[in-house]
């Protein structure tokens, strides 16, 4: 553990012991009254917490962090063993007498803080001018950038959490400062256009090299098996996937639900479904297959990555590079969202043509996260998605142990709430594109691998025209999820959570309900949408269902009946 800190107080004390007996109870309510509702400094604990097969007095998921309270009840051969166990998970064990609660709480307090901190992934600040190239900013922006992020889209980075990591005027010298390896993650060809090209180097405690054999995994729910079933073009919407009952982590709680392509043609897009209510422990995942685009739909995140440490919420997004390590700790007790795993160029932020220099996603509200790393050495998992399948490797190490790094191939999020909406102010609405936030260029000049589009809230103001979005067939195909509130074109049955797929050349648009609103209503007043977010993954290619999500509960039976009920207005006069 990064630091060496210590809780300061004898945690062992035979005669301490004899004395509170029978206080043990007293002990951890004392303790829980300090932990409960996030009171130690916005820290969640939870009480008597299942870590298989033992049960924790309490944990704290985003540090992983135990505490133990020892009465008389626990034996020390038995205590050893258990705390073994759990620092193999990667967890951090602290364990005191019931007596130093009683006697000396703030004391503990203190050092479970101490040590909460030790394992927070956070940056070191650099003292003035030591080679940072990040500047605070004014305006509102500033607590954000300086709480750990750097901003501005696929910029040439430079950060380190610790003084001196980067070398000056070159990047692999022969021996790296602090002892630490020399690596570079290239997430584009070499010899890509200069504007494209998209490459990092990590100073890190060990090369990504060093793990042992991986091993296949049994196959799971999360694949990229895009021909199981033929593709129909049927309208198809989903309710929300389900929350997990069972101890599900991120990587665990990710169901492939459609996709087409593939990695090995670095072409296509696979979309999933995650669902989990715990932290990963113990286990790290990287995707060399695509770059994973986060869309979290509830719950909060925190993304420990090898080039430091994402905080992610509903509303916002987050984009892993392909190959970077990273691991999921939730900041709730439950998480859902989607994700579009890319398998083509990597997303960027699309040309404005004449809107001019400014508006749709601004490249200064891209988040990249500055150095974090931790040094901790135990039995972990490292999870690979490689050619569609998972694989795992034991590695002896955490791999998030970058502690400085440069150059544009790292993660970054963007707030979709900062999305400089435009539309029309006269008649008919534009062409969906107009919500562009990120997209993936194909070989095909003007058709993409992927869009990422958001239906942000805003003002419908045009005249003499349908407001909501129009009734459409189009040649690509169209993945639609809701993160928050209703969306415009369906009164019902497409509820946060819930998704919808809409082929090539598959009629869709509003539901009848819609539109006898929206056809009849009084447009002298414009329509402010507000609270909601919903958005689409669009696609050149036919997006392929799984057999999974076709033979899911969640599939309605009943979404073309949302149009059966669309009146006649011809009368032939
Ligand atoms: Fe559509």
């Amino acid at each position: 553990m990064r630091g060496g800190r210590k809780p300061p107080l004898p945690t062992r004390t035979r005669g301490h012991a004899r004395e509170l007996r029978h206080s043990s109870t007293e002990a951890e309510q004392r303790l829980w009254l300090h932990l409960r509702a996030g009171r130690l400094n916005g820290l969640k604990f939870r009480r008597q917490h299942p870590l298989p097969p033992y049960v924790a007095d309490f944990y704290c998921e985003s540090v992983r962090l135990v505490i133990e309270l020892d009465g008389s009840q626990h034996n020390e051969g038995v205590d050893e063993t258990r705390t073994r166990f759990l620092e193999s998970l990667g967890l951090k064990v602290l364990r005191y007498w019931d007596n130093e609660v009683l006697q000396q709480t703030a004391a503990v307090l203190e050092a479970i803080l101490g040590a909460a901190q030790d394992r927070t992934l956070s940056p070191t600040p650099l003292p003035e001018g030591e080679g940072l190239k990040q500047k605070a900013q004014g305006g509102c922006m500033s607590e954000k950038v300086s709480k750990g992020y750097q901003s501005g889209f696929a910029n040439e980075f430079a950060t380190e959490a610790m003084p001196g990591v980067l070398p000056e005027g070159q990047n692999s010298p022969q021996q790296v400062a602090h002892g630490l390896y020399a690596e570079q993650l290239s997430g584009t060809a070499f010899t890509s256009p200069r504007h494209s090209n998209r490459r990092s180097w990590l100073y890190r405690i060990r090369p990504a090299a060093m793990h042992h054999p991986f091993e296949a995994m049994r196959d799971g729910r999360f694949h990229n098996r895009f021909n199981e079933v033929p593709a129909s073009p049927n309208q198809l919407r989903w309710d929300p996937l389900p929350l997990p009952v069972e101890p599900t982590d991120f990587v665990d709680g990710i169901v492939t639900i459609a996709g087409n392509g593939a990695s090995s043609e670095q072409s296509g897009v696979g979309i999933h479904l995650y669902a989990a209510n715990r932290s990963m422990q113990g286990r790290f995942f990287y995707n060399a297959d695509g770059e994973l685009l986060i869309v979290p739909q509830q719950g909060r995140l925190r993304l420990a990555t090898e080039l430091g440490v994402i905080e992610l919420e509903p509303l916002e997004v987050a984009v892993i590079p392909r190959g970077v390590r990273f691991r999921v700790e939730l900041l709730d007790d439950t998480a859902r969202g989607y994700i579009a795993e890319n398998f083509g160029a990597l997303l960027r932020l699309p040309d404005l043509g004449p809107i001019g220099s400014n508006g749709l996603a601004n490249p200064r509200d891209f988040l990249t996260p500055v150095a974090a790393y931790e040094d901790v050495e135990g039995n972990f998992e490292l999870v690979a998605k490689f050619q569609g399948n998972l694989w795992r490797a034991q590695i002896d190490h955490s791999p998030l142990d970058v502690v400085g790094w440069h150059g544009n191939y790292a993660p970054y999020k963007y707030d979709l709430r900062r999305f400089n909406t435009i539309g029309s102010i006269s008649y008919d609405h534009p062409d969906p594109c107009i919500f562009l936030v990120l997209h993936s260029p194909s070989d095909t000049a003007g058709v993409d691998n992927i869009d990422f589009v958001i239906f942000p809230p805003r003002w419908l103001a045009a005249q003499n025209t349908f407001r909501p979005p129009w009734f459409h067939r189009n040649i690509a195909s169209e993945f639609m999820g809701l993160i928050t509130g209703a969306y415009d074109a369906k009164a019902e049955g497409f509820v946060p959570g819930g998704a919808s797929l809409h082929n090539c050349m598959s009629g869709h648009g509003p539901d009848a309900a819609t539109y006898e609103k929206a056809s009849t209503r009084d447009l002298s007043q414009p329509d402010v949408i507000t609270g909601t977010m919903a958005f689409m993954f669009e696609t050149r290619r036919v997006i392929h269902p799984t057999r999974q999500a076709l033979e899911s509960k969640q599939l309605q039976g009943n979404y073309y009946e949302c149009w059966q009920g669309i009146r006649k207005h011809f009368s032939g006069k």
